[in-house]
């Protein structure tokens, strides 16, 4: 018979045997966002629907198509997060955290949502590790910004990134070079996709985007000549701002590239942004993004305050992970306590006790001997702790080390001590003679 539910169409489950991969990940980026000295924050699933739409930008696809807007009981317009930058900055305002100190260092990680079409890596409820600095305009934030987002990346085994990097200036310098774009398309404006064509109208800088072959020949086949790039239109200060981020880039020894195309799908992205992705992952590749947003917090009736920051898709970099067999420790090996009738309740309390220090299973169905030792196998538990009960009335207990084969008998007083023996050490080479 068929289930009745299923979870909802974009959305998954994820199950013990993919949360080892995550765990793993997410706990290595615990360690290099504390390493670089970010705190962490957790805001709201949900928020005024305003908020985003005020920041990711009314024309963009996110607000346009992918948000889950709805009506709570008490008639609030609220969605849910499809994004936390904007998340950020309000509770940054909203705790007056300008006033307390200059500069803010904070990270998040959590599930975001987006109404797109699903297809492999691309989810409407989605994971998102990202990270901010709040107030200041240094291009030395933006190099920081991109050490952090390459090394969360190393940590997990990636090699051989390179980090594509752009300037969206600032919106005059923006409204400029899209005017140059408008122009420049022109002549090919009728064989645009329709898509391309309205953008071209509303936020010219999204046709760079474009997915379409056509579009794509268009822009870059040369029949319209070189396509006019951003960063020679951009106003003095965001130039010198560009190659400071360059030369911090160089000075850290990042590998970088700049790609002229790169325009972010985000409507609040001032100067700086930069995305990786991973060509394996077929037409969902970007991996991260992220970039500079020095007008979002004035954009929200907080006084100008400049921010730059990224986030990492966790969904598709685990998917890459998993396809190369990478990451995440499997279940540790620990200890299958095997129970006799008549020791099946002093089983229990030493199951518990041991769990201060040791990963201990206990089969929780009192099956016969021959079961339980089975299920000690599978469980991929490195010991069986044999409770037989003439044993266990002298005062001993039996460790059988199922990476090795070997057998022993040691006194209950021992046991912790034998067992980080045999836990520590490599498998096959701990088995002695049973005593
Ligand atoms: P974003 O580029 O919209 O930026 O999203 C960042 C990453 O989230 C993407 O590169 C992708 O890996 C992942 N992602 C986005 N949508 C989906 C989806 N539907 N399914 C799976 N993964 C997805 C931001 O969200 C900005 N808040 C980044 C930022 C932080 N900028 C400044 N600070």
């Amino acid at each position: 018979m068929a289930p009745k539910h299923q979870a909802p169409r974009g959305t998954r489950d994820l199950l013990p045997d993919d949360l080892g991969r995550w765990q793993w990940a997410e706990s290595q980026a615990r360690g290099v966002l504390a390493r670089y000295g970010y705190g962490e924050v957790r805001t709201p699933m949900f928020e005024d629907y305003e908020l985003f739409a005020r920041t990711s930008g009314e024309a963009s696809d996110v607000v346009q198509k992918e948000m889950y807007r709805f009506k709570d009981l008490g008639d609030r317009d609220l969605a849910l997060r499809p994004e936390n930058t904007a998340g950020v900055c309000r509770a940054y305002l909203e705790h007056g955290l300008g006033g307390r100190g200059r500069i803010h260092k904070l990270w998040y990680m959590g599930p975001m949502f987006r109404y797109g079409r699903p297809q492999k890596g691309r989810y409407r409820q989605f994971h998102q590790i990202g990270a901010e600095i709040i107030g200041t305009p240094a291009p030395g934030a933006d190099v920081e910004m991109i050490a952090l987002f390459v090394d969360l990346f190393e940590a997990w085994g990636f090699a051989d990134l390179t980090v594509a990097i752009n300037s969206v200036g600032t919106p005059a310098s923006r409204r400029a070079y899209g005017d140059v774009l408008r122009a420049w398309l022109a002549p090919a404006r009728e064989r645009l996709s329709a898509d391309s064509q309205a953008r071209l109208d509303v936020n010219p800088l999204r046709v760079l985007d474009t997915k379409s072959e056509g579009d794509l020949a268009i822009l870059h086949g040369g029949e319209l000549g070189p396509l006019p790039h951003m960063i020679d239109h951009l106003d003095a200060d965001s130039l010198v701002h560009w190659d400071a981020v360059r030369a911090g880039l160089e000075a850290a020894d990042i590998r970088y590239e700049v790609d002229h195309g790169l325009v972010r799908g985000l409507d609040y992205y001032t100067r700086t942004a930069f995305e990786v992705h991973d060509r394996t992952l077929g037409a969902q590749s970007a991996l991260g993004g992220g970039g500079r947003y020095d007008g979002l917090i004035e954009a929200l009736g907080g006084p100008p305050t400049p921010g730059v920051g990224f986030s990492i898709g966790m969904d598709r970099a685990m998917l890459v992970l998993e396809q190369r067999g990478a990451g995440g420790a499997g279940p540790a090996g620990g200890v299958y306590v095997v129970a006799m009738d008549a020791t099946r309740a002093a089983a229990t309390r030493l199951a518990r006790e041991l769990r201060h220090e040791f990963a201990v299973e206990l089969d929780v169905e009192a099956r016969g001997f021959g079961a339980q030792m089975k299920a000690a196998g599978k469980s991929g538990a490195r010991v069986a702790l044999i409770l037989g009960e003439d044993e266990w009335n002298r005062g001993e207990v039996g460790l059988k080390d199922l990476a090795g084969g070997g057998q022993r008998t040691v006194a209950r007083a021992g046991l912790e001590q034998a067992l980080r023996e045999i836990l520590a050490s490599p498998a096959a080479a701990v088995a002695r003679p049973t005593e």
